[in-house]
């Protein structure tokens, strides 16, 4: 998608793609076709998490959740935090499903990427899953992934 070649989202895709002790991105493929990916980083304190995406024709499947399962998997007994559009409710709602809030002890800021129109900002919040949650989240992913291999 054209959106996704310009040099700026390129390098970021790009950096997510470093895998290091501290950084992992996970991909998921359907027919050798990239559909998803999740990235988390520890960051001393916290882990954050980017880069989550599916395919939209392939959304709602339980691929995030797989995904996700990874991620928290990493993040172990660590908070996990991440910023997204203050727009975006119905990735708000589905985080919040999962037992993320909003974290407002971070300030809101407004995001600019280079390829926008200069006076477009975007409003992004913060969002955190404190570390006990990750926990009951994993859990409840892997009963949920041993049920569907049962069936
Ligand atoms: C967020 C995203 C990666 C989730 O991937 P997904 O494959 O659709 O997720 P899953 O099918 O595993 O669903 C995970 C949970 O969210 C729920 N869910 C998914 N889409 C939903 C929607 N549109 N509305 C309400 N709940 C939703 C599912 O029901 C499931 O919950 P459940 O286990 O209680 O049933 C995907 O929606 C996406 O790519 N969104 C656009 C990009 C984006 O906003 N990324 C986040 C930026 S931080």
């Amino acid at each position: 998608m054209e959106v996704f070649s310009t040099p700026d989202t390129q390098k970021y895709l790009s950096s997510n793609l470093k895998q290091s002790s501290s950084q992992r991105t996970w991909l998921a493929f359907s027919d050798s076709k990239l559909v998803g990916s999740i990235t988390i980083t520890d960051k001393g304190e916290e882990c954050e998490l980017r880069g989550f995406y599916v395919y939209v024709n392939l959304q709602r499947r339980g691929i995030g959740k797989k995904l996700l399962g990874y991620a928290l998997d990493f993040a172990k007994a660590k908070n996990i935090s991440l910023d997204l559009y203050a727009h975006n409710h119905k990735t708000i709602n589905l985080y919040k499903k999962c037992g993320f809030e909003i974290d407002k002890q971070k300030d809101v800021f407004y995001r600019h990427w280079p390829e926008w129109p200069e006076s477009l900002r975007a409003k992004c919040i913060y969002m955190k899953l404190e570390a006990d949650k990750v926990r009951e989240l994993l859990k409840k992913i892997r009963l949920n992934e041993a049920e569907n291999i049962r069936k």
